[in-house]
């Protein structure tokens, strides 16, 4: 099925089509749209991909950074190498300079991107609340490890969550936009916010 005739609310049919091409998640499609629209990845980019597993958005970011460029995974649930690729096992609120040894010529990055979700309870207060705490989490990992004029994506959820990470990159970078993938599940609160020009 190509893109164009995909019914953007039948989210089985992304989940078919992301299998059919061999990614490991149907995340990897939203990751996709995304790149065609509004961040670009280089290659010989340096990329940290936060909360990777199972490994969809690794596989999508290394098809794009060609032979020079590293992404690097974290993720406290373990994944299957993915070939050419780092994976750091643990959660991102213990990442230290320590964890990048292999390539501490590549850090800081040019990109971080930031997949991570809580598990979800269904009451809003408190999901928002774990949503907060992610992002904090992240925004701390940006500020350590980050290039200056570098970029990111974070997803978050349409809410206070969003408010509150808009108004962090906004103090953080020059440019601040939210994006809302159509392989984004229609009745899913999850949008993405992108900062570009790291100050
Ligand atoms: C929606 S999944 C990511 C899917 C992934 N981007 C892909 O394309 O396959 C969200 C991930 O965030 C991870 N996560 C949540 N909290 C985390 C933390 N504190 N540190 C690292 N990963 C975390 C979860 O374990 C989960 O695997």
């Amino acid at each position: 099925m190509s893109d164009s005739k995909i019914n953007y609310r039948d989210g089985d049919a992304f989940t078919r089509i992301s299998k059919r091409a061999g990614y490991r998640s149907r995340a990897s499609l939203k990751l996709k749209e995304i790149l065609k629209k509004d961040i670009l990845i280089r290659k010989g980019m340096s990329i940290l991909d936060l909360g990777s597993f199972p490994g969809g958005w690794t596989q999508v970011i290394k098809e794009n950074i060609g032979n020079n460029g590293i992404v690097v995974g974290v993720d406290i649930n373990n994944i299957k190498t993915i070939k050419g690729t780092f994976f750091i096992h643990k959660s991102i609120t213990e990442l230290e300079e320590n964890d990048f040894q292999e390539f501490i010529d590549k850090i800081p990055f040019d990109l971080v991107l930031s997949d991570m979700a809580p598990n979800i309870s269904g009451v809003r207060e408190t999901d928002d609340a774990l949503m907060i705490n992610l992002v904090d989490s992240a925004l701390s990992v940006i500020d350590h490890f980050l290039k200056k004029g570098g970029s990111t994506l974070i997803k978050v959820f349409q809410g206070e969550s969003l408010d509150y990470t808009r108004n962090a990159l906004s103090n953080r970078f020059k440019t601040c936009k939210a994006s809302k993938p159509s392989a984004s599940r229609s009745n899913s609160k999850e949008t993405y916010l992108i900062g570009k020009e790291f100050k």
